[in-house]
């Protein structure tokens, strides 16, 4: 494994936080003081003041069979009651929960009252259609108010939750299904993407024939396309069903350790891994780094995060960290630049938004387009930016601050992972100084270290791999059905450490600098994508006979996904058009993972670079896919063939 130094390091601008943004600051040094005086004291201490339980723990951690961790053991809650029922008892049954915006212009102004109501409709709905206490239901749905409900209301009911972002394929959302054993699927009609309807449904009875499992009892249809959809005995519509139900609806208790969702993300091999979480220490973390990392101020901040609730960002920042904290937040349907490219300025606009998360491949999309379209709105509202999903450089950090947040307001940039289940390294506005490229510190409560590959931790300043050292409450509770690749994937490097599959570098100032993923994972777009995937992907294609795939460096995305392919003989005499050839694979990616994983290039090539053990080399094809000089080919079995392909990719 080897980890790269990256320039932005150099980078020694610093940025205090203002004196009025510090004195009402939501987040102060007591947090850390406390957390690093009695570390369980204080996360128990959080899960007290942040939740509502309806039967009060009274152990806080019990890591004696490590890497099962259990939070909050004993404790019972109920999940979307602490998102949504507490806070109209509390009175905020009128404060608006969702501001949604769909593509086209339609809105929606949602109250935690309605909300409520709505929840439990579905809530009643689902366990009419037999869904009980651990079932797995997929969600499926665009950007819409009903995936929000879906969820809680799986959550209510004590069922599991696998939300499968829309872009994914027939595909990829059958081996969810199956996976998982989903005995419901909620979909929607179609949504829309870039002013067209984007059908759903049919991807989800296609999926559904491609199922082995042979689990899917119903499928629930929202309408929201208006699309034709072609409707099977098990399908109902959600208006027929959600909309007529009572609202009446007794939520229980469950366990703290009572599972509430599985996410699926890319792993190092083909097979998407289903990362588990559960209930109490989870609600905890979100809610806790909600509230102090985005310094909320629920009666008065309008907060919105991009991302899609098929995300894990979308899980803990669009669902639960904020409604758990009664938030007023923005939830948009669309893409950012329809019908124009000021759309996201216009919302933040209109609907006051004073909190901002998002991505940095967006904002170095934003860059691209220039200072002149956020100008066009009127901004001021913000007062607090996020960045999330890679390594913010620390050119589009300054750009962030200045162009979108006016020079003056926090900009935090926040690393965690799906596995992770929240935020756990990020300065806390008001009081962290800020350092443009560096996600800086562990939040109070979380323990991080640098290791060297052989374990030992780096003193002071150095490189090395990123490791939380002791469990932390919204931790990863282990792999669906696959205890042994949980054990393997994260604990068995570094022993009773997580071992997170990032580098990282702390500076002079103990500041930490992340450097990118150091195993075959790669960071498009801030979206997890797995070269091992794309790769037996692109050798089920017919005309396949090998394939290699790796991250290259792109201006925008981060990464891209390039791809180097060689064709089977009887098909390598056939091809007389080669783009036309590469064209053709780069599709059959996109249609059999999603469009997210479509390669931007694919290069058809006689050979691959491999070692005499027949390893292909993948760190000489990033040297080529990235135009820079090729390094070290000493180890190749023919060392001429770099040479040969680059040629042939010229
Ligand atoms: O490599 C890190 C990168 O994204 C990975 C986690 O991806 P995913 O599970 O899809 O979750 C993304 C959203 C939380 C990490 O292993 N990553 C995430 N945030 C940052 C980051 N890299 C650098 N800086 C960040 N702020």
């Amino acid at each position: 494994m080897t980890v790269q130094i990256d320039h932005a390091l150099e980078e020694i601008r610093r940025f205090r936080p203002s004196p009025e943004f510090a004195a009402n600051a939501v987040a102060d040094t007591s947090l850390a003081e406390a957390a690093e005086a009695d570390r369980l004291g204080f996360w128990a201490d959080q899960s007290r003041e942040l939740l509502t339980w309806s039967k009060p723990f009274t152990k806080t951690l019990d890591w004696s069979n490590p890497p099962f961790a259990k939070w909050f053991e004993d404790g019972e809650l109920n999940v979307a009651v602490n998102c949504l029922d507490r806070h109209v008892e509390a009175g905020n049954g009128d404060r608006v929960a969702l501001h949604w915006v769909g593509e086209p212009g339609d809105t929606r102004d949602i109250t935690y009252a309605e909300l409520t109501d709505e929840v439990k409709r579905a809530a009643n709905v689902l366990t009419e259609l037999g869904v009980g206490s651990g079932d797995r239901v997929a969600i499926y749905l665009p950007m819409i108010p009903e995936a929000v409900v879906s969820m809680l209301a799986v959550a209510r009911i004590g069922a599991i939750h696998s939300v499968v972002f829309g872009g994914f394929s027939a595909d990829s959302l059958a081996s969810r299904i199956d996976d998982a054993e989903a005995s419901l699927v909620i979909t929607a009609d179609g949504g829309y993407r870039k002013g067209k309807v984007f059908p759903l449904k049919p991807v989800v009875d296609e999926a559904i024939t491609k199922s082995v499992a042979g689990s899917v009892r119903n499928v629930l249809v929202v309408r929201r396309g208006e699309n034709e959809v072609a409707w099977n005995d098990h399908d109902l519509w959600w208006h027929d069903t959600v909309g007529t139900a009572s609202n009446e609806h007794e939520a229980a208790g469950f366990e703290a350790e009572h599972p509430l969702f599985i996410l699926y993300t890319s792993g190092t091999t083909g097979k998407p891994k289903g990362i588990l979480h559960t209930s109490g220490g989870y609600l905890t973390q979100a809610a806790f780094t909600h509230r102090n990392v985005f310094d909320l101020h629920p009666e008065t901040d309008v907060y919105w995060c991009t991302a899609d609730v098929g995300w894990i960002t979308g899980h803990s920042y669009v669902v639960y960290g904020p409604l758990a904290n009664g938030a007023t937040q923005v939830l948009y349907e669309g893409t950012p630049d329809t019908p124009h490219p000021g759309r996201w300025w216009e919302i933040i606009e209109q609907y006051k938004v004073s909190i901002l998360y998002t991505a940095p491949t967006a904002i170095r999309s934003f860059m691209k387009l220039g200072r002149q379209i956020p100008h066009e709105f009127n901004l001021r509202s913000l007062r607090l930016l996020g960045s999330v999903g890679e390594p913010i450089n620390p050119e589009a950090w300054i750009w962030y601050r200045h162009v979108i947040g006016g020079g003056s307001i926090p900009v935090v940039d926040t690393w965690w992972q799906t596995e992770t289940g929240a935020i756990m390294i990020s300065a806390l506005p008001g009081i962290t100084d800020l350092k443009p490229g560096s996600a800086q510190v562990a939040i109070p409560g979380i323990s991080i270290d640098i290791l060297s590959d052989d374990g030992t931790s780096v003193e002071g300043e150095g490189g090395g791999l990123l490791v939380v050292t002791e469990p932390w409450p919204s931790m990863l509770r282990g792999i669906w059905g696959d205890p042994e690749r949980f054990k393997e994937t994260y604990w068995e490097k570094f022993g009773d450490k997580y071992f997170a599959g990032d580098g990282a570098r702390r500076d002079a100032d103990g500041d930490i600098w992340l450097l990118g993923r150091v195993d075959d994972v790669m960071n498009v777009s801030g979206h997890r994508l797995s070269t091992a995937e794309i790769e037996s992907s692109l050798v089920a294609h017919p005309w396949t006979a090998e394939a290699a795939v790796v991250g290259a460096a792109d201006e925008t995305t981060g990464q891209a996904v390039v791809a180097f392919v060689i064709l089977k003989a009887s098909q390598a005499e056939r091809v007389t058009d080669v783009q036309a050839a590469s064209d053709e694979l780069r599709k059959h990616v996109a249609t059999q993972i999603g469009a997210i994983a479509r390669p931007r290039q694919v290069f058809i090539v006689n050979e691959l670079p491999k070692t005499r053990s027949g390893k292909i080399m993948r760190r000489l094809l990033r040297d080529l896919a990235e135009g820079r000089d090729i390094g070290d080919t000493t180890t190749l079995a023919d060392t001429s063939i770099m040479q040969t392909i680059s040629d042939q990719v010229k």
